[in-house]
């Protein structure tokens, strides 16, 4: 069996944020923000918006275009690591869509990269599990753990929603044709939200004892960011990734691919890595001036906005890589 991409969409937040919007509550402006990111707005939730929303519109507007309908789904794969709910959300987009087989719906925290990681997941399941459409959804709102105090992260990110529909379909067809996947959690301080005690409890490991039982309900702190180890993380392994991710697909060279599709966290990465692969900025697909960093959405996002500018076309092979917390990376190669 081979698998291939058959519709995408995408969804955002009515609230569009300007660098000026930014400059008003932090000592920032609009030039630094441009010149060092590429950023220029971003779209945050409020309001009664919610994650879910988002992503249930991004994935109707995925089987829309497929023309596939809700009932033929078998496989909901959410990646976010900000949803509405810390047990998951995949089962109320399952439900929200009108699913009526109840088909198997989970969520995958894999921050940046886990759009990618939800792709090869589709292509696992629907050829060694029988799956035949899966949607793939990355969903985040970052700005629900951001710190509107810190200038060094609240201006680089957004919240957005992505999907797309992996289809099963003859081995001759196969569109989804290789992935390289890693992950190092030595880098992990370099950017975290973790859970944190409640202050008033004596945190101390040493002193973590059943007398601190029942424990009282915690939350998780602000998104904690080394931007520059992030920056030189990014543009060291991201080329790699890429380029073993084209010798799995037989597709070696930068003259093989269509599109370089990277995660949208800053224009001066994005072109770093394709400075490194040697791919002309024409061949770039970068949307991130609009939107920011939207975490596992960004891929998605801007594969939909180039599918219905017409940019991607039928046929095109598309090289794209993730990268973020964990630390995680990703890169597929796929046609669309
Ligand atoms: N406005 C004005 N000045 C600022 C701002 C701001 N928003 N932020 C920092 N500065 C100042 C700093 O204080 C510093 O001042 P100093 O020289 O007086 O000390 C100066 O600008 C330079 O700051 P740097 O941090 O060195 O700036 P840098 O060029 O590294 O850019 C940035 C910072 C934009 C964060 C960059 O490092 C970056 O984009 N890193 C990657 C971050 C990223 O992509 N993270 C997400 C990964 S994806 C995920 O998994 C969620």
């Amino acid at each position: 069996t081979g698998c291939k991409l058959v519709g995408c969409g995408s969804a955002v937040p009515s609230l569009r944020v300007s660098n000026n919007d930014l400059a008003k509550i932090v000592d920032t402006n609009d030039e630094w923000i441009s010149v060092r990111t590429g950023i220029r707005h971003r779209r945050v939730l409020s309001g009664k918006e919610n994650l879910t929303d988002l992503a249930i519109e991004a994935a109707w507007k995925a089987l829309e275009m497929a023309d596939v309908p809700p009932e033929d789904v078998d496989l909901i794969l959410m990646c976010s690591s900000t949803g509405d709910d810390r047990f998951g959300s995949a089962p109320v987009i399952q439900k929200a869509l009108g699913c009526k087989r109840n088909p198997l719906a989970f969520d995958i925290t894999a921050a940046c990269s886990g759009f990618l990681l939800g792709l090869f997941s589709a292509s696992c399941y629907i050829k060694a599990g029988g799956f035949k459409n899966v949607l793939v959804i990355g969903a985040d709102a970052v700005s629900r753990f951001i710190d509107w105090t810190d200038r060094g992260s609240c201006i680089l990110f957004g919240d957005a929603a992505g999907a797309v529909l992996v289809q099963a379909c003859d081995i001759g067809e196969d569109g989804l044709f290789g992935f390289d996947l890693h992950s190092d959690g030595d880098g992990k301080r370099h950017l975290i939200s973790t859970f944190k005690e409640n202050e008033t409890d004596d945190a101390s490991h040493e002193n973590h004892s059943v007398t601190s039982f029942p424990p009282k309900c915690s939350s998780y702190s602000y998104l904690q960011m080394n931007g520059k180890e992030i920056f030189k993380f990014a543009v060291r392994v991201v080329p790699q990734s890429i380029e073993a991710a084209l010798e799995k697909a037989g597709l070696d060279g930068s003259n093989n691919f269509d599109w370089l599709l990277l995660h949208q966290a800053n224009q001066r990465i994005i072109d770093g890595i394709a400075t490194r692969l040697e791919v002309p900025s024409e061949r770039v697909i970068s949307n991130l001036a609009n939107y920011g960093n939207t975490s596992a959405a960004s891929i998605p996002l801007a594969l939909d906005e180039a599918v219905r500018d017409g940019k991607v076309q039928p046929g095109h092979v598309i090289a794209a890589a993730g990268f973020g917390a964990g630390l995680t990376w990703a890169s597929a190669i796929f046609r669309w």
